[in-house]
């Protein structure tokens, strides 16, 4: 057996132990590392896990129907809940980043798992926490929003269940791994990183649905024209200047979107592609053709000192 089949294995046999004869609950976002858990805690729990997708209105265009269709395919059904304006309503007036976290992470383990498990009777969350994510919040570089334990929380007597990480020992390479030996499809396991508080870590100041608007949009045209570049990953931001632009003979005062897109192995550091001049250009041309931005920039920054997200 390898090193890999072992670790799921023992995973699946320490979920078991772990949750005896309760139920758990799990989130499901269409990241790798929420998709693994969830195909662990199915082979370990069967239909004592219930899988949530948690609509946060931080989501990618048709992100939603992508993940409810990829698990109802693999078997695994998955509830979708609509929680957008709960989500905008906890990032409203917030321009503070670690402020931003703190309020997607409230919200989330807080408020909606928090009546979600009073209404279900579980008494676990199955989390996807890895050990990049560990690493930087312990180092105080970024309050990933999955942490809880390390950083004292203690979800039983703050949120009233208890978490279970099962990837904490992974980092990004691994969890593919485990993914694909556990038959997720290539457009899972291969699928590029997406960060937990989803769009608002691409958003410096104010999430708004307009903002958030605009940085969707963004994002989709981005990801449709480096669909076939080699890279870690690909990104569309927004920033809080404006500059000043011309639209229609007319003075206009627009925002500003940032694409970037990098190479990383696990994401701990990070080089920036060599994108076509072709490719960066039609995205410009793109980008600025949506409303009221009329600036588009390609970011030249390593990780350090950037970080890969804005947020
Ligand atoms: P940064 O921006 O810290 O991102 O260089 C490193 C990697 O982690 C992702 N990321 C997150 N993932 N919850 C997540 O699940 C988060 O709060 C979070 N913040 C950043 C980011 O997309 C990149 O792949």
């Amino acid at each position: 057996m390898s090193h890999w089949d072992e670790f799921i294995e023992q995973q699946i046999a320490s979920i078991r132990e772990a949750i005896g004869s309760e139920k758990a609950i799990n989130a499901l976002s269409g990241g790798v590392d929420s998709s693994v858990v969830t195909v662990l805690g199915h082979r370990a729990l069967g239909d004592r896990l219930k899988t949530v997708f948690v609509d946060n209105a931080l989501m990618r265009e048709g992100e939603p129907e992508f993940v409810v269709e990829a698990f109802t395919a693999l078997g695994i059904p998955v509830e979708r809940l609509d929680a957008r304006a709960e989500f905008l309503d906890a990032l409203a007036g917030l321009t503070d980043p670690e402020e931003k976290r703190q309020a997607v992470t409230s919200t989330f383990y807080r408020d909606v798992f928090g009546r979600l498990v009073r209404e279900t009777g579980a008494k676990f969350l199955l989390h996807g926490t890895i050990l990049t994510d560990i690493e930087e919040t312990v180092a105080g570089i970024k309050r990933q929003h999955n942490i809880l334990a390390q950083l004292g929380i203690d979800p039983q007597q703050q949120y009233g269940y208890r978490v279970l990480e099962p990837l904490e020992t992974l980092r990004k390479d691994g969890v593919r791994e485990v993914g694909r030996r556990l038959g997720l499809p290539d457009g899972i396991t291969d699928r590029m990183p997406f960060p937990g508080p989803g769009l608002a870590t691409r958003i410096v100041g104010e999430v708004t649905s307009e903002r958030l608007a605009t940085v969707r949009a963004a994002t989709a045209i981005v990801e449709e024209e480096l669909a076939d570049i080699e890279a870690f990953q690909y990104l569309a931001g927004l920033l809080e200047d404006k500059a000043t632009g011309i639209r229609d003979g007319q003075r206009e005062y627009g925002q500003i979107v940032v694409i970037r897109c990098v190479q990383s192995v696990d994401a701990r550091e990070a080089t920036v592609v060599e994108l076509p001049w072709p490719k960066l250009h039609r995205i410009c041309q793109r980008v600025t053709a949506l409303p009221g931005v009329n600036r588009c920039l390609y970011d030249l920054t390593p990780k350090p000192p950037g970080t890969i997200e804005y947020v």
